[in-house]
């Protein structure tokens, strides 16, 4: 499988999403936050997640301005939150992200979770922004395929992606969600993907890492990458961030992906949105 740091997918907007994010939950905003972005972009990061209840989209906004490399190389997303859900108050939270940011545009949209109610009229406002030109790509994230279902159902715009809680320590339990993503074209986009570090001392998965020379974090973010979804491995350490991007000089062959395929014990290190109706 080729791929380099410049990797992209397609998503159904026509827009080009790299494979390869930095997440940046638990980023305290301010002038840490800003030089640990722009240094991430200096490393060759052009996709960054964010949201509004992270609390730093004015520190992203920033870095994104000031970092000398042109709007349209770095693909920036945010997300809808939960106090801003229904179709009004969606339109002015993305107005405000907006601002908050300093951008013209937003590169990708999420509906952040599945809110019970008012999902629906969530996911309106943001076909309704969609249409505006202020937002390239909309999607949603936390949903699982009932809430896909009834979205389709119920409205007119596919999402572009699906961000998920998704490794190799729960990907059995989400594999019939992915499917129905890569069903209805919508890309799965892998957030926990390093389980917030809960299991990169995992013995069998040590073992991989010393194998291919690599860290176990490098194994994990190589597999979601040859499983071809989109990841953003948060880190708000330099020498983590330039590491999570040393995973296009090997691969991992197909008989150890479907080893770690198999890693799975059903773990959420998130919310759990199964359980949401
Ligand atoms: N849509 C949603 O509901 C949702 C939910 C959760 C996360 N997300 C997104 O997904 C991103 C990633 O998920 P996450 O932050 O929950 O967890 P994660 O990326 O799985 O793990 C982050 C943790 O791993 C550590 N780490 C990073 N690189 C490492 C390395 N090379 N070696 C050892 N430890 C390393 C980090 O510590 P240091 O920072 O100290 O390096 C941090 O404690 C988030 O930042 C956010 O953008 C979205």
């Amino acid at each position: 499988m080729k791929l380099n740091a410049d990797s992209k997918i397609l998503l159904n907007s026509g827009f080009e999403i790299p494979r390869l994010g930095l997440g940046v939950f638990q980023v305290v905003a301010g002038q840490y936050a800003k030089n640990l972005i722009m240094d991430a972009f200096k490393s060759g990061y052009r996709h960054i997640d964010t949201a509004k209840v992270y609390g730093n989209e004015r520190t992203v906004g920033e870095a994104v301005r000031q970092c000398g490399i042109p709007r349209e190389e770095i693909f920036v997303t945010t997300k809808l939150w939960n106090s801003d859900q229904g179709f009004d108050t969606s339109i002015s939270a993305f107005n405000e992200s907006l601002k908050q940011l300093g951008l013209d545009y937003i590169d990708l949209f999420l509906v952040h979770w599945p809110l019970e109610d008012v999902r629906v009229d969530s996911w309106k406002a943001l076909e309704t922004l969609y249409e505006g030109g202020s937002l390239r790509s909309i999607g949603v994230s936390n949903f699982m395929i009932d809430h896909l279902e009834e979205l389709i159902e119920q409205s007119s715009i596919i999402p572009a992606v699906n961000q998920v809680e998704l490794h190799p320590y729960n990907y059995q339990h989400r594999k019939d969600l992915v499917e129905f993503c890569q069903s209805i074209g919508t890309q799965v986009e892998a957030y926990a993907p390093l389980t917030r570090g809960q299991r990169l001392n995992d013995q069998k998965l040590v073992k991989k890492a010393e194998k291919y020379g690599k860290t176990p974090a490098q194994i994990l973010i190589r597999w979601s990458l040859q499983k071809d979804f989109i990841v953003i491995p948060k880190s708000a350490n330099i020498d983590r961030v330039e590491e999570n991007l040393k995973v296009f000089d090997f691969s991992i062959e197909s008989t150890d992906m479907d080893e770690i395929d198999h890693y799975n014990e059903d773990l959420i290190v998130c919310w759990n949105p199964a359980e949401v109706v």
